[in-house]
């Protein structure tokens, strides 16, 4: 097995290394695999390869956290054979003890990933067909199932496995991406026999499906079930333990060009009740980096009613836990800007930004992040951030939070109503400021934060 060579990790401060997000320690990063939380850590298994560049070859990277922020290091929990490479899916906790694994009190984990055969020399000839890996050690080592591939070749390159557990139907449900815009459902009571239930279409999406329940926000007793695909979409609808009827959807998520592969974590304890996602950051450029390639901020997704389009939105904020990266605030009193006023400057290359604007008709609230452009229009009711625009979610004043880090900004609409997650290479002389174009906005309060590194110790 690779290790990663944890020992010889340099401290992660290079010039345009994230300081709150988090980036494998050397090498190429992808999709957030395994997402799944077991007696007080928080496991993110990710894609991974040694060099900073992509390939085929994909491991399963490993860190554990206690607060979705601070990460420690894992060996490589899963390295490609002679089934094929090992690509994304997800992990459970057996809590049943359905495998019959389970030694003493620690649940067995189960990861389930794509052997995504035929693309390296070593697994010629084999199709792309779904592994289970198991780890009785809290996911410290991992070993494959004997009755592999639990789930032969549907079709083509099928794959990212998705399991959760359906409680009623007292079920395990995978999704899985079939084909085009195609998804499949399947179901099993022993992870290790699976059945088809149903196939979904999902126009514009493909790869990396999730598929969990929530409850409506404000609505006591009321639940749906949330179908994702890799670009964030969703479809919201009700689900009984054998058919998932959409009700609503696809609706687009974030509306940023870095954002991709998301996925929730599993096994999260009633107490915390929590729905929280991951994303990859995809696509960021990290010149001269011995890593490549960023995971978005944790976030937590809430489903709401929306009266603009009659159906539901799934806001997405950043986890808490990320306020307590906060140091000492600078807050900026209400005021009106005027599109020949000097602009407010704000210092810090980590920041955490919480704002309020009114943005009429006309005019325009822009802020410049070291070189990366978020911009509130007031005549479009837009936010426009790396040349992609999301809706405001209606009213004249508009909620703003923003989280920049040294190669990325998170900004979050309306609590999460719309999100954009853009990547951007910083210049040195680049500085963080608000500025009005046109008349009449209104800023109604504005606070900074800056963020401590989570590197530093
Ligand atoms: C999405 C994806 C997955 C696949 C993995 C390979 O980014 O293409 O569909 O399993 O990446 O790294």
């Amino acid at each position: 097995m690779i290790g990663l060579h944890l020992d010889a990790v340099p401290p992660r401060d290079e010039a345009l290394r994230p300081q709150y997000h988090f980036t494998a320690p050397s090498g190429w990063l992808n999709d957030p695999n395994g997402l799944v939380y077991l007696q007080g850590e928080w496991h993110l298994f990710y894609q991974w390869r040694p060099e900073p560049s992509d390939g085929p070859d994909k491991h399963w990277g490993h860190a554990v956290s206690r607060d979705l922020l601070h990460w420690t290091d894992l060996p490589v929990a899963l390295s490609p054979d002679e089934n094929g490479s090992v690509w994304s899916g997800s992990a459970v906790v057996d809590r049943d003890n359905a495998l019959g694994l389970r030694r003493g009190r620690t649940p067995v984990l189960a990861a389930f990933y794509t052997a995504a055969g035929g693309i390296t020399p070593e697994s010629a000839g084999k199709p792309f067909t779904q592994f289970l890996a198991v780890s009785t050690d809290r996911g410290r080592t991992w070993s494959r199932h004997p009755a592999n591939p639990v789930l032969p070749n549907v079709v083509g390159q099928n794959r990212d496995p998705k399991v959760v557990f359906h409680e009623p139907s007292k079920a395990w449900i995978m999704s899985l991406w079939l084909d085009g815009n195609t998804y499949g459902l399947f179901r099993s009571e022993d992870l290790l026999r699976w059945t088809e239930l149903q196939r979904l279409e999902m126009p514009g999406c493909w790869e990396c499906p999730d598929f969990f329940e929530m409850p409506v926000r404000g609505e006591p007793g009321e639940r749906r079930w949330v179908f994702t695909a890799a670009n964030g979409w969703y479809l919201v609808g009700t689900f009984d333990g054998r058919r998932f009827q959409p009700e609503f959807g696809p609706v687009a998520q974030d509306a940023g060009p870095n954002h991709y592969a998301v996925q929730t974590f599993s096994g999260v304890p009633p107490r915390d009740g929590r729905t929280i996602q991951i994303a990859w950051m995809a696509g960021g450029q990290y010149p001269g980096m011995p890593f490549t390639q960023q995971m978005g901020i944790p976030s937590e997704l809430t489903l709401r009613r929306d009266r603009a389009s009659g159906g539901w939105r799934l806001h997405r904020n950043p986890v808490r836990e990320v306020k307590r990266l906060r140091g000492e605030p600078v807050r900026i009193p209400a005021r009106s800007l005027k599109p020949d006023g000097q602009p407010i400057e704000l210092r810090g290359e980590l920041l955490d930004l919480e704002l309020e604007a009114t943005v009429p008709p006309g005019a325009a609230l822009e802020l410049n992040l070291r070189g990366a452009t978020l911009r509130l229009d007031g005549t479009e009711r837009t936010a426009t951030l790396g040349g992609r625009s999301a809706p405001l979610a209606g009213g004249p004043t508009t909620r703003l939070r923003v989280l920049l880090d040294r190669t990325s900004v998170e900004a979050f609409v309306d609590d999460g109503y719309s999100t954009l997650s853009a990547c951007f290479v910083p210049k040195a002389e680049d500085r963080t400021e608000l500025r009005a174009a046109g008349q009449g906005v209104r800023l109604r309060r504005l606070t900074a934060w800056p963020l401590r590194s989570v590197w530093r110790r």
